[in-house]
């Protein structure tokens, strides 16, 4: 079967990185007939909105329900607000395609130098991406005044804790993981993590061989730190996965490396899979940027489309480079740009 792959660049080292992932499908393509794909470009970025005004066309999201799945690059510009090219390009891909799953892995490649040499780090964060903290209920009353108040409500529901949760659960059990671990507050934010508590709770009793241990943010935080070897999977809030999952990235190797899934399990739409990092206008046309992270989201692309023998070389090319150390970008130590690293990634790829 061929997959069709809609592929959305974006804005700075986006287009750069994206390149050296699309030379690794084309690799993968050449090497292995029963691998067939059409990827698709779409130029929805912040030249685009600057001359239509819009971040996509007005049938942009029918467009995007066509294809198997969405790579993304990144978005971010300072001619155009960022709230305009992640709430008018991100978020209605996340939202209307319910793409209520950011996975996130968070795993010490071999030969990485991290803080963490000794220990072994290998686990996933399961963020609940589409309610929570990030809802636009609330408001703002007496602007200017001495009593001006903000409200935004966190919207916790039952079933979309539920979902995540047991999404957490399923991953563990699939890749025999033995943990499960629920980032939580409900000693302080009594209403909405006490429900989110209680379903996570409704949830793990279905799964007896798998352990539900239960952290307040702020002490899981710390523990991300002294010991992040502990973990296998953590489940959390929108806003608490979220900072959890730069602070995961930011022990094994930094945003350069870090990549996401933006998954609806049900399949119903397309989901996307996109690095954690920006635009990174500070190196944007210096050839400094780390392709891993967009390379590594394709390789999870490749996961959910059911290849996990290419998701595997992928991520055997990017392990190989990586440990041996000679063709590195600036941020992880070395001197090599994009290109030759995104080149290095895809030999090492082949020759397996
Ligand atoms: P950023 O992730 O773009 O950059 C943060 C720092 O990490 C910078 O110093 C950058 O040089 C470095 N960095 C990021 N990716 C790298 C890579 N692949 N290789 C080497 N170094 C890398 O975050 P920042 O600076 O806060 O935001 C820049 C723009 O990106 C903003 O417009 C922001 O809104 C947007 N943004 C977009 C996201 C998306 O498209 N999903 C996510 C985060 C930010
Ligand atoms: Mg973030």
């Amino acid at each position: 079967s061929q997959y069709k792959i809609a592929v959305i660049p974006g804005d700075g080292i986006g287009p750069e990185v994206m390149k050296e992932a699309l030379k690794v499908l084309e690799g993968l393509k050449e090497q292995d007939s029963t691998f067939q794909f059409q990827a698709d470009m779409f130029d929805w970025n912040s030249d685009y909105y600057l001359k239509h005004g819009k971040m996509m066309p007005e049938n942009g999201m029918e467009t995007l329900k066509n294809y198997d799945a969405i790579l993304f690059g990144a978005i971010g510009d300072e001619r155009v607000p960022d709230e305009i090219t992640i709430w008018e390009l991100i978020m209605p891909i996340r939202k209307q395609f319910q793409q209520y799953i950011n996975l996130r892995p968070v795993k010490k490649l071999d030969g990485m130098k991290t803080r963490y040499d000794d220990v072994e780090i290998d686990f996933v964060i399961v963020r609940e991406n589409a309610e929570g903290e990030y809802s636009n209920s609330g408001g703002r009353l007496y602007q200017g005044m001495e009593l001006e108040l903000a409200i935004q409500n966190t919207v916790i529901t039952k079933r979309g804790t539920s979902l995540a949760a047991q999404f957490a659960f399923e991953y563990a059990k699939k890749n025999g993981k033995k943990k499960v671990t629920s980032g939580t507050k409900s000693n302080a934010v009594i209403h909405s993590m006490k429900l989110w508590d209680e379903a996570v709770q409704l949830v793990a009793s279905n799964y007896p061989e798998i352990t539900l241990e239960e952290n307040y943010i702020d002490a899981l935080a710390a523990y991300f730190v002294q010991r992040p070897q502990s973990f296998e999977v953590v489940v959390a809030s929108n806003l608490f996965g979220d900072i959890l999952s730069d602070l995961g990235s930011a022990l094994v190797g930094g945003l350069g490396i870090s990549p996401s899934a933006n998954l609806n399990p049900n399949r119903e739409y397309p989901s996307m899979f996109e690095p954690v990092h920006g635009s990174a206008p500070d190196i944007a046309g210096t050839g400094k940027a780390n392709p891993i992270a967009q390379i590594w989201s394709t390789a999870m692309m490749l996961e959910h489309l059911g290849r996990n023998d290419l998701a595997e070389k992928i991520m055997i090319g990017i392990e190989s480079v990586v440990k041996q150390g000679k063709v590195l970008t600036a941020d992880l130590g070395g001197t090599a740009t994009t290109e030759e690293m995104g080149q290095a990634i895809i030999e090492a790829m082949l020759a397996n």
